[in-house]
């Protein structure tokens, strides 16, 4: 499963690409007004760290005016995705821009219908929300393993993007499903390292070790 980071903080995003972990990232409106940055320049300093798809969502609401978004953000980088909503519009857009040879990802999926629909339309990538859903009490890792059905059932290669990730649990729930991509803030990717068990188990060897009276180096 590849691992994008679902943020505009640079500097996580380093650490994290540092460390391997970084296959690509994403943004939205929401994740540009938490950065306090200029949607173009950060976009371009990430672009600059990761090799991955990047994406940048349009903010239109007509077609044309998301394929004229969409083309504008391509120029950032080759690496760009253009993020376009789930409504006829954005498939539209999607349909256009996938044509120009551009990514695009599909964001704002909630229902199996919306991703069969914008596989058809060529989505490079589908973004699920899987908090979201299960923050009305529905459950969006079981959207995830629908998709994933539907897809291997007709041979899309649309890549599933699990996003709207809160918890290190969304992470191996979705890797178990079949999520192609998951996409979480840099916190939830770096509590993937812990286990209070290794904690207990650390602190004891350091206690043994001390112990010994011994030095490695
Ligand atoms: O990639 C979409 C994601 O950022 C949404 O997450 O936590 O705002 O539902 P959230």
């Amino acid at each position: 499963m590849k691992f994008f980071v679902d943020s505009a903080d640079v500097a996580a995003i380093a650490e994290l690409n540092d460390l391997g972990m970084v296959d690509g990232v994403t943004t939205n409106p929401s994740i540009i007004l938490k950065s306090g940055r200029d949607i173009i320049e950060v976009t371009r300093e990430i672009c600059a760290i990761v090799s991955g798809p990047v994406s940048a969502e349009v903010v239109a609401t007509k077609a044309d005016d998301m394929i004229a978004e969409g083309r504008k953000l391509a120029t950032i980088a080759p690496n760009i995705a253009v993020k376009v909503p789930l409504t006829w519009d954005g498939l539209r857009a999607c349909k256009v821009l996938t044509g120009e040879g551009k990514m695009v990802n599909v964001t704002l999926c909630f229902s199996v219908n919306q991703a069969l629909i914008a596989a058809k339309a060529g989505a490079t990538f589908i973004s699920p929300f899987i908090g979201r859903l299960d923050d009305i009490n529905l459950d969006g890792m079981e959207l995830i393993a629908d998709i994933r059905q539907v897809y291997d059932n007709y041979g899309f290669d649309t890549q599933i993007l699990a996003a709207s990730i809160r918890s290190a649990n969304h992470v191996s729930q979705c890797a178990l499903v079949g999520a192609d991509v998951m996409t979480a803030p840099p916190a939830v990717i770096k509590a993937l390292a812990s286990h209070a068990l290794t904690d207990k188990g650390l602190e004891q060897f350091e206690k043994d070790w001390a112990k010994t009276g011994q030095k490695i180096l």
